[in-house]
This record gives structure tokens, C-alpha cells and sequence, in this order.
């Protein structure tokens, strides 16, 4: 899929579609979108006053202009009502042109871009804006199904500006938001392949591969130095696979830059059965998805590579399947985490946090100065937000405050939780230092409480994604299945850092 950036007027397009917008409400637009409805002899303002086309966000109207302009088509996208407008409506208002038009068959398209007129935002940002959501919208997990015979590809967008000046500034927001919207879609593949494709040995085949071709450091810590580093979490979970753990460690170094250290950590459960406390049948196939954190991680760690921002930045990601072997860790077991306090296990599904408990020590030993950790942790965390929050917990407030700050430029939908001290009782154990349950209630909560432990005193922020890491349906921009969350707040958070450091 290619996106160009072009001076030229939509108007004058030759292509099989062009895409213009309107704002909810507007009776007669002005602007790209006024030019063509007057080069088409008013046929956008009619199709407004007979109700046809309201301007709701996502709404798209494909009118033919039977030669009246060089395009055979326009496609009217809604913005939503102007007092509502957002950088993330601009991703999905470009998202649900670009699937209308491949849905019709359309292949090449030109728009405008969306908001840097009346909208007013900032031209460089809403061009990524349209790319970015225009890549994001596209996506398709096809790795493992013949596409059928009549699916059509969508091949080329091309943004068109008036003016020749502001082209280079939307260039430089369409080549980010390429990217940006790669690394996404890439930690969606990883998240999506079955977990007999993606076993923890392939996950570091992928990371290595990540690593190659964008230039990052890595090392993958095998089973012996796994069990070196004394990570009792990770291999305890791993007891009951017969595929061994793996711990990747991913390096982006600026030159020169020493501060700040982040670091970004992800839950790396190639497949949860729950182990021992096996979970139900029913669904349990979604559970391939529990590597969705490692994937964001491993795949944020390349788009950082490719924008350079001046700080150092180390990806984490312990990986193992969670499986009821012979070997498999039981209830009532007591294993040593890292930095030597013992954890009872109560629930062997409650796998996330013991093998998260390790990458956090290994985070605090190499000395990382911010830890941010991913993780479909909890299926609580999903009861209490929903499909499209994370939640997100931290020991640092201004921290968490930038790390919101990221989410909100990206369009990820993050939550603050709470992390009350009283609820720490309810992980006290009688035989070790703490059990990895913590009771029925607050379940998000005890479970970041848990990691809250191992993090220390490290600015830290914890993401529970259970939620919005996979969708059993399209979400504007965030299809069905594994949504790539949160790989992009992971990115802005890096640039944002740099920018402030
Ligand atoms: N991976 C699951 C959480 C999950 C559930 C993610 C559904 C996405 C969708 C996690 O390992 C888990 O099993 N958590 C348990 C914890 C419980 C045993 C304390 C849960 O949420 O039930
Ligand atoms: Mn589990
Ligand atoms: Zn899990």
C-alpha cells in the first residue's frame, strides 16, 4: 500500500475515487469538499438537504460524477460534529473511506487531508493522522487463508495540498505515520498467529528479525540463563510446556544519550490454558493473544529504531506458553521470583504477573530509570473498562501523567486505576512472602499491586490491555482480532521523552 503526498487540487484528480469530508450539521460545505460540490453542479449540497449524507463521523457517501470532474468518484467522509473534532476522528474518518472504497472495489484514491483546514489542526499531524488510519483501516490477518478471488487490494492513496509549500510538512507526517502504523500492524501479526506458529522460540526469531533490520541490540536469554538470572516466575510457568522459555532483551541506544532509561515490558504467554487451574473451554482460543504485550513491545522497539529519538529506550519480554504438562507448577507451589522474594501460587493462571515479576527485577537490576509494562493480565480489568480501555496503574503520577499524555495523542484509550494499600492484604500468604491471588474483587488492582512489588521504587506504569488487546469486533481503526494496542502510545512516549530530555 502506497501513500504519496502531492501539491494539486482534488478537484482536478484522475483517479478512481476521491475523498473529501464534511463536518455534521453543515448545509452547504466550504473548503476542497465546496469546491467539488460546486464543480458537480451541487450535488453534495443536495444530498444534504434530502438527508442523505448527515456528516456523522464514519459516515461515507460515494456519489459518481459521470465526468463532470476527472474522478469518477467522490467519496463524502463524516467528521462528526466540528466542536467533537479530534486527531483520532481523522484516523477513523480516513480508515472508513479507504475500507468503503476497497469494499466497492476502488484500488487508488487521492484526499484531502482531513481537519488542517477548518478543522485547524496542525497540517504535519493530521496528514499522519489520514496515513496512519488509512494503514491501521486496511489491515488484514492473511497469513493462513487464500484471500477470496473477488477481494481487491487497495493500492495507492495519494494526499493532495494546494499549496506546494505545506507538501514537504505533509511528507514528513505520511513517512511517521508509516512507521508508526507498520509497527502496529506487525505487533498485530504477531499477536494473531495461532500459538503453534508462534511459539516462544519464533517470537525471538521475530524480535531478532525486528532487531536486523532496524538496527537495535538484542539478546535472547535462553532456559540456562533464564535459570542463571534465577528467574523462578518465568520458568515456573514454563514447567508445564514442553517448548522452553525465552527472555528477550531489546537495546535502543541514541548516541550520546544517557538519560532517561526506558524501558518497555511486555507479558509474553505464547498460549494461556491457565495451566493446572485450567480455564474453561469456551474461548480459549483468544488465549493466543496473551503474547499481545511482548508483540507491542518487540514491535515498538523497531519503529524507535527508525524515528531515532534521543534517549535510551530497552524492550523486555518474558515468553513462554502457560500449559498443564506433567512437569506444570501446582497450586499451593512456592517459587523464588528474581529478586528473591517467594510467591505462592494460588492459581496457575494467574501466570502474567509471576513472569512480569521477573522482567521487572531484570528491568530495576540493568537499571532502567522509567519502566512502563503491557499486559493482558486480567480478565477483571476488562469487566471493569470494557473493550476499548486499558487500564493503567502506576507509583509515579507525573509519570503516569506522560504516559496518558502519549495515549491521548495517539488515540489509545487508556484509564487511571487505583492502587489502594488496604487491598494489599489480600495477596498476603501464610507460607511465603506473598501469593499470587488476591481474591475475587479488584482483581485488576491486586494483579498491578502484585507487579507494584517488583517494580519498586522505579517510575513505573502498568497497562492492563485484556481488554482492548483483542476485539471480537471492527472498532473504527482497531478491527477485529488483535488490535496492536498499546504499540503506538509505547512510541509516542519514547519521542515525547526525548523531546523533554
Ligand atoms: N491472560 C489472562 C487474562 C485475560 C483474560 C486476558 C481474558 C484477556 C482476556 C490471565 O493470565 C488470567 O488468566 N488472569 C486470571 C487471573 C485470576 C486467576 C486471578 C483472570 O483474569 O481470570
Ligand atoms: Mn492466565
Ligand atoms: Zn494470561
Amino acid at each position: 500500500m502506497d501513500i504519496k503526498v502531492a501539491a494539486g487540487d482534488i478537484a482536478r484528480a484522475s483517479v478512481p475515487a476521491i475523498i473529501v469530508n464534511l463536518f455534521e450539521g453543515v448545509k452547504k460545505p466550504g473548503g476542497a469538499t465546496g469546491a467539488v460540490d460546486t464543480a458537480l453542479g451541487g450535488a453534495i449540497t443536495q444530498l444534504i438537504a434530502d438527508g442523505e449524507l448527515k456528516g456523522k463521523l464514519n459516515e461515507v457517501v460515494v456519489l459518481h460524477t459521470l465526468g463532470r470532474i476527472p474522478s469518477a468518484r467522490v467519496a463524502i467522509v463524516g467528521l462528526g460534529k466540528q466542536v467533537d473534532f479530534t486527531l483520532d476522528r481523522v484516523r477513523q474518518a480516513s480508515s472508513a473511506a479507504v475500507r468503503h472504497l476497497r469494499g466497492k472495489g476502488v484500488s487508488r484514491a487521492a484526499t484531502i487531508v482531513h481537519g488542517a483546514g477548518i478543522g485547524g489542526l496542525d497540517a504535519t499531524e493530521s496528514a499522519q493522522a489520514v496515513a496512519e488510519g488509512t494503514l491501521l483501516g486496511l489491515y488484514a490477518f492473511r497469513k493462513h487463508k487464500k484471500p477470496p478471488e473477488e477481494d481487491s487490494e487497495f493500492q495507492e492513496l495519494t494526499v493532495l495540498e494546494q499549496d506546494a509549500s505545506r507538501v514537504a510538512q505533509l511528507e514528513a507526517g505520511v513517512a511517521r505515520a508509516r512507521i508508526i502504523a507498520e509497527a502496529t500492524n506487525l505487533a498485530r501479526d504477531l499477536s494473531n498467529e495461532p500459538a503453534n506458529a508462534m511459539m516462544p522460540a519464533d517470537l525471538a526469531a521475530a524480535a531478532k528479525q525486528v532487531a536486523l533490520s532496524m538496527g537495535l541490540e538484542i539478546e535472547v536469554l535462553e532456559k540456562a540463563q533464564i535459570q542463571a538470572q534465577g528467574m523462578g516466575g518465568l520458568l515456573g510457568v514454563n514447567q508445564g510446556s514442553h517448548h522452553p522459555p525465552v527472555f528477550i532483551v531489546m537495546r535502543y541506544r541514541s548516541p550520546g544519550a544517557t538519560h532517561p532509561h526506558l524501558g518497555l515490558v511486555g507479558k509474553g504467554i505464547t498460549f494461556d490454558s491457565g495451566g493446572i487451574s485450567l480455564k474453561p473451554a469456551d474461548g480459549m482460543q483468544d488465549m493466543k493473544s496473551d503474547k499481545s504485550g511482548a508483540a507491542a513491545v518487540i514491535a515498538a522497539m523497531g519503529a524507535i529504531a527508525r524515528l531515532k529519538p534521543r534517549l535510551c529506550v530497552t524492550g523486555l519480554a518474558p515468553v513462554t506458553e502457560n500449559l498443564p504438562g506433567g512437569g506444570a507448577m501446582r497450586p499451593g507451589d512456592i517459587i523464588r521470583i528474581m529478586n528473591g522474594k517467594t510467591v505462592e501460587v494460588i492459581s496457575t493462571d494467574a501466570e502474567g504477573r509471576l513472569i512480569l515479576a521477573d522482567a521487572l527485577c531484570y528491568g530495576r537490576q540493568i537499571g532502567l530509570s522509567h519502566m512502563v509494562d503491557c499486559a493482558t493480565l486480567t480478565g477483571a480489568c476488562h469487566v471493569a473498562l470494557g473493550d476499548l480501555y486499558s487500564g493503567a496503574f502506576t507509583n509515579n503520577q507525573g509519570f503516569l501523567d506522560q504516559v496518558l499524555k502519549a495515549a491521548e495523542q495517539t488515540g489509545d484509550r487508556l484509564w487511571p486505576l487505583p492502587m489502594p494499600e488496604e487491598y494489599k492484604d489480600q495477596y498476603r500468604s501464610d507460607d511465603a512472602d506473598i501469593k499470587n491471588v488476591g481474591g475475587r474483587y479488584g482483581g485488576a488492582i491486586t494483579a498491578a499491586e502484585f507487579l507494584g512489588e517488583f517494580a519498586g521504587d522505579t517510575p513505573w506504569v502498568h497497562l492492563d490491555i485484556a481488554g482492548p488487546a483483542r476485539l471480537d469486533k471492527d472498532h473504527g481503526y482497531l478491527l477485529k482480532g488483535a488490535t496492536g494496542v498499546p504499540t503506538r502510545t509505547l512510541v509516542q512516549l519514547a519521542l515525547n521523552m526525548a523531546a523533554q530530555s
